[in-house]
């Protein structure tokens, strides 16, 4: 049982001489380095501790030996107890020593005491021989903050770093979960992440036996370099602190949310990442059942929930509140209040840039019912500006997508008969070979079909009956074809069917009903005396084969086909 009440030796010539005040998370250390008449005192405390700290003090050294009081900044619970001491100071050299940010400020108590400015000695102090160095920590947690260093202990006086907010307060910390109660207390009071490793930094190049800081407990040589690997990676600066709240671990954890958020932003480019990631995240503080989403693209509701983050399914709206899906912001706000609570759920609209329009609602079931805090609803608030990014993001990618396609549509489609084009076919060509190599499909058929007399028919009637006659037939072919067999438009008056097949007989089948349909079109004048055929030529690939043989193969059977008097099918034979 460590004994409060009197001075505790934490080295040699070393004390702690604070006071403990009784269910205070918040203690406030001071220690007193013995030195003959050229002792220090540590941050000497407030007219709240002081009066026990000059008592530990006297067990030790008369009070009239200390020369140098030390203020890390000027907080009251370091500086106020100045006001007494300069009452019971009775030598004429004692000094404060403190940055001029603090002396500033620490004058206004209309001290008589001389001060030292730590930066115009050269951020040093001999005492008698005995050697202090100064280290600067800018705003740790205030603009002229800075440490102690005692060369000769290797103790580093840390001030307000590594000060923790602990119930059960030890002088010395007992293991690595002190780094809890630092931890807490550096997310509140520390503005940054890159402001503490900057003096974390420096701090990492001195030879430190032991940390005694102003707040929480002594950390022995052991526990320091884990303790300060961890304040590292601490998230602080609580930056969205409410005008209510003081509960510190629940803002340590909302404003780990919104970090977490920030940073998966800067990482994360997908969106079904991003959803997945933000959801966990907000799983992480709100304990939640399920998050929804409803959102309005291209005139359309769709429907997704965090686990199918690209699965929208579109949907119809019935329902009073997603009926603002699309609508504006002031519209919806004059009617509901910004989040919508359930029993069980809550509902959030998210606007998107510009802050006009609703672009989404985000709907959180719990397991239980829900109270909406203040701080809550803030930081809600907040990320819903994340969903807006996220959202609007994955609008244009979308977008892009819908152009490609319509693109791809055109480039792959022949718009006169909607047949494929030729540029198409080699695409999938080299898909239905590989398949065909890899044994995945028995034969590929190409079926070679030119319409007879075509020539003849344009130069007679003129394009657009010739046109006609092409649409007509690439209509049948269209009609006629399995799925999956493909029909294209190879050029002018000559089509192909590519057809993944068993044996030739189903190609022929096929190709007969097609010369069977086209024989018995009744054409419109000025056609309605003729007789338009078409002529076939078959084959298929052999496994290997190049696509451009089996082509020339089907091409020949095609030219025998008219050669012996059209409306023919030939059938190579030679597989
Ligand atoms: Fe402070
Ligand atoms: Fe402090």
């Amino acid at each position: 049982m460590e004994d409060h009440t009197k001075p505790v030796k934490i080295a040699e010539d070393i004390y702690w001489v604070g006071h403990k005040i009784e269910n205070d998370p918040f203690q406030c250390h001071v220690y007193l380095i013995k030195n003959g008449k050229e002792s220090i005192l540590i941050d000497p405390g407030s007219n709240l501790t002081f009066k026990d700290t000059l008592y530990k003090i006297e067990q030790i050294i008369p009070f009239s030996h200390i020369k140098y009081f030390i203020c890390h900044h000027q907080d009251p619970d370091i500086t106020a107890a100045l006001e007494t001491i300069k009452h019971i100071l009775n030598r004429d050299d004692a000094q404060i020593i403190s940055h001029w940010r603090a002396i500033e400020l620490i004058k206004h108590y209309n001290l008589n005491i001389p001060f030292i400015c730590v930066e115009r000695n050269n951020w040093e102090l001999n005492a008698n021989g005995r050697k202090l160095k100064f280290i600067f920590t800018p705003y740790l947690h205030f603009p002229g903050a800075f440490c102690t260093y005692d060369v000769k202990s290797k103790i580093l006086f840390s001030s307000d770093l590594f000060g923790g907010f602990t119930d059960e307060w030890k002088i010395f910390a007992e293991d690595e979960s002190y780094y809890d109660s630092i931890a807490a207390f550096h997310a509140h009071y520390m503005p940054s992440k890159e402001i503490l490793i900057h003096s974390l930094k420096k701090i990492e190049e001195l030879d430190i036996e032991m940390i005694a800081p102003q707040h929480g407990s002594i950390i022995k040589k052991h526990l320091i370099q884990p303790i300060i690997k961890r304040l590292k990676n601490l998230d602080c600066g609580i930056f969205l602190l409410t005008q209510t709240s003081t509960e510190i671990e629940k803002l340590r954890k909302l404003n780990k949310m919104l970090s977490a958020f920030l940073q998966t932003m800067a990482t994360y480019k997908d969106f079904s990442e991003l959803i997945k990631k933000f959801s966990k995240e907000i799983n992480d503080i709100l304990l939640i059942k399920s998050i929804e989403f409803y959102t309005y693209f291209l005139n359309k509701y769709y429907y997704f929930n965090h686990h199918t983050p690209l699965m929208w399914e579109e949907i119809c709206i019935d329902n009073h509140i997603l009926k603002y899906l699309g609508k504006s912001k002031s519209e919806y706000l004059k009617q509901n209040p910004y989040i919508i609570l359930f029993d069980n759920s809550l509902m959030m609209p998210i606007f998107d840039s510009e802050n006009n329009v609703i672009i989404a609602f985000i709907q959180i079931k719990f397991d239980e019912s829900f109270s909406l805090d203040l701080e809550t609803k803030e930081i809600l608030q907040k990320i819903s500006n994340f969903f807006t990014i996220a959202f609007e993001r994955e609008f244009i990618r979308r977008k892009i997508l819908i152009e490609k396609e319509k693109y791809y549509e055109i480039s792959i489609k022949d718009p006169l008969t909607n047949c494929y084009t030729r540029h198409y076919l080699h695409e999938a060509v080299k898909r239905f070979i590989a398949l065909q190599d890899r044994g995945e499909i028995k034969a590929l058929g190409i079926t070679f079909i030119d319409i007879d007399d075509f020539k003849r028919i344009n130069d007679t009637y003129g394009h657009d009956v010739g046109d006609m006659v092409l649409m007509k037939v690439g209509n049948i072919l269209l009609e006629e074809v399995r799925t999956g067999d493909i029909p294209v438009r190879y050029g002018g008056e000559e089509f192909l069917i590519m057809a993944i097949c068993d044996d030739v007989s189903k190609l022929y089948t096929i190709a007969k009903r097609i010369r069977e349909k086209i024989k018995n079109i009744k054409w419109p004048p000025p056609l309605d005396k003729e007789k338009i055929t078409a002529s076939f030529g078959i084959a298929l690939r052999e496994k290997g084969e190049e696509f451009k043989k089996t082509l020339k193969r089907a091409d020949i059977q095609l030219y025998k086909a008219k050669q012996s008097g059209k409306n023919k099918i030939c059938v190579d034979s030679s597989t």
